[in-house]
């Protein structure tokens, strides 16, 4: 066991009467008693009386100085922090049972991500499980965020913990990391900080997922120890995220008379020519905007947003043509009957489509028609706003919308938009049976855009892998068309602390690896984040909690966010 006392011992060893009591956990506890500092020269010492004029003769320079002791530097652990997290080498080790009885399989029947995961059985315990060494693998006094994703194998469902296991002069503490229900319908996550803090000789430091009752057999995948304070992890190195790729990487911007408009803002027009090559209008070229008063058309601000973007080689999706939202009230108590509700439709559809034909890449045309049940918007169910295209037109609107726009502009790609379809099987599947109705009668649909408003607990990367594959089996393209990933969901976290800051880098990882790994060349519609910094999301304002759910901070610096990003570009399909 590496510890940096060993090394630090001999100059502090007087200092160090007790040496960080309580054990480190989540919760991790400083050391109990404030070590005081060593006397040290003061860094700008008084100045001394001058030395007598008839100086010492001086000795000569001596060619090789004298080899000074080496500043004591970290002590690097012998071995890697995770080894075989992730189970794809088919293989089990380094896992262990924390008892004889326990039996660990390699399955690739079951997985979070990739093929494989490892199967926890022959327990006759509920504290017992697979368990992973981190003895040789962690420092003392470092903070380790460790993350592991279960699921129920053979109940339905049942209670799970991680508990950390440290044998050290003070014999053995165990450490409770997380707790949660699995079941064995999904994958749920369970995380937490662990603080190396040792005393005397440590004999051992692992940790293992307990809980279910003996008989009980479950999987673990996707597992990851990672040092929260590791500059290499937490450093940003990316020139232009756009250049990694071929296919569009874009970014929501407010405009118009939105206060943070992209157009008066140097900071932030300074993130998106740098690193984005399409933009969409988080606002203008609504419904609202464009037509606010019937028949009287507004292009300005979206024909300034527009020729900001071509003048800075960046592309356009528009968003969105029609939706059930942020349309003018005239629009939304028009009277008439559903023919007249169709012409209203249509002509907004082609004056607007056909005002900016050939100038954008991409349309959403229609924006949020169907419900998390798979049926259409129609009537205010609970939180969900109902349709009025739907209440005066029936599910035909959506077709209208779509002929309108191609008919307006032969050559842009048009959209069906939605939220939750990257993990919602019956949302997606009922869009995907009205896509495939569309292609069947040959009505223009280019692809599929998903919102993906997720946060830091999921969708897995499998689960949205699988769902951008129904969109591609149909042979229409997948554009990720609003990211962002809420980091306090849940309303516990004040500060983006670094562990936010990693997991979020991982998330938009495994999100962008799912995107490569699964749409062909042919079929990227490319991938758009919802705003430039964090203090431009929509999420704070709407749920009230502090969030930091996108690439750049307040100071319009990046985040490892855009680090993970990245790396997901990069990864071989
Ligand atoms: O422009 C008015 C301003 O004049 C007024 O003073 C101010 C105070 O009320 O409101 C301003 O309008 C706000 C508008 O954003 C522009 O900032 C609206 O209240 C506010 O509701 C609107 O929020 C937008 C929201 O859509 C509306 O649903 C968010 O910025 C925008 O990020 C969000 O984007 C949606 C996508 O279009 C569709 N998918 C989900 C996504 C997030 O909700």
């Amino acid at each position: 066991m590496y510890t940096r006392a060993s090394h630090l011992m001999l100059m502090l060893l007087a200092l160090m009467i007790s040496a960080c009591g309580g054990g480190g956990n989540s919760t991790h506890s400083t050391p109990t008693e404030e070590v005081p500092e060593t006397p040290v020269e003061p860094s700008n010492p008084e100045p001394t009386d001058p030395e007598p004029t008839d100086p010492e003769p001086t000795d000569p320079e001596p060619t090789d100085p004298e080899p000074t002791d080496p500043e004591p530097t970290d002590p690097e652990p012998s071995d890697p922090l995770m080894v075989n997290g992730d189970f794809e080498n088919g293989e089990v080790s380094p896992w262990v049972g924390n008892s004889g009885e326990v039996v660990l399989t390699n399955i690739s029947s079951q997985s979070r991500s990739g093929g494989n995961s490892l199967q926890i059985s022959g327990r006759t315990q509920n504290w017992q499980g697979a368990l992973y060494g981190l003895t040789n693998r962690v420092v003392e006094d470092s903070t380790y965020h460790i993350s592991a994703w279960v699921r129920m194998d053979n109940v339905a469902s049942s209670n799970v913990s991680m508990t950390v296991k440290v044998s050290d002069g003070n014999g053995d503490n165990y450490l409770p990391l997380a707790q949660g229900t699995a079941t064995d319908t999904g994958w749920i996550e369970l995380a937490g900080n662990y603080t190396v803090a040792t005393s005397g000789e440590v004999a051992e430091i692992a940790f293992y997922i307990e809980g279910p009752d003996a008989g009980v057999s479950y999987l673990i995948d996707d597992v990851t120890v990672t040092d929260i304070n590791d500059d290499d992890l937490l450093r940003v190195d990316v020139e232009h995220l756009s250049a990694l790729v071929e296919f569009p990487i874009g970014v929501a911007v407010p405009a118009g008379d939105a206060g943070n408009s992209v157009l008066n803002s140097p900071e932030r027009q300074a993130i998106v020519e740098q690193h984005f090559s399409q933009i969409t209008a988080e606002n203008i070229m609504k419904p609202s905007y464009l037509q606010p008063s019937e028949g009287r058309f507004f292009f300005d601000d979206a024909d300034a947003l527009v020729a900001y973007a071509n003048n800075n080689g960046m592309s356009v999706h528009g968003h969105a043509l029609i939706w059930h939202f942020q349309i003018a009230d005239w629009m939304a108590n028009y009277s008439g009957d559903a023919q007249a509700w169709q012409q209203m439709l249509e002509a907004h559809v082609t004056e607007v489509a056909s005002h900016f034909e050939g100038q954008l890449d991409s349309w959403d045309v229609v924006n949020e028609a169907f419900l998390d049940d798979g049926s259409y918007r129609n009537v205010d169910v609970g939180n969900d706003l109902g349709s009025v295209w739907y209440q005066n037109i029936g599910p035909q609107y959506i077709e209208y919308a779509f002929n309108a726009a191609r008919a307006a502009d032969a050559d842009v790609d048009l959209y069906y938009n939605d939220y939750n379809i990257s993990w919602n099987d019956t949302k997606l599947d009922a869009i995907l049976t009205m896509a495939q109705d569309f292609l069947d009668r040959d009505i223009p649909i280019s692809g599929i855009g998903f919102q993906m408003h997720v946060d830091k607990s999921g969708p897995g990367k499998a689960k949205i892998k699988q769902q951008f594959q129904k969109v591609v089996d149909l042979g229409l393209k997948v554009k990720i068309t609003e990211v962002d990933l809420r980091m306090n969901a849940d309303g516990r976290a004040t500060t983006l602390t670094n562990q936010l800051l990693l997991q979020q880098k991982a998330r938009y990882q495994e999100i962008v690896e799912a995107y490569i790994e699964t749409v062909p060349p042919s079929l990227r519609g490319g991938i758009s984040v919802w705003g430039i910094a964090d203090p431009d999301t929509w999420i704070v304002p709407l749920y009230g909690n502090p969030d930091w759910p996108l690439m750049f901070d307040d100071q319009f610096q990046p985040k490892p966010a855009l680090q993970g990003f990245a790396n997901g570009l990069a990864v071989i399909p």
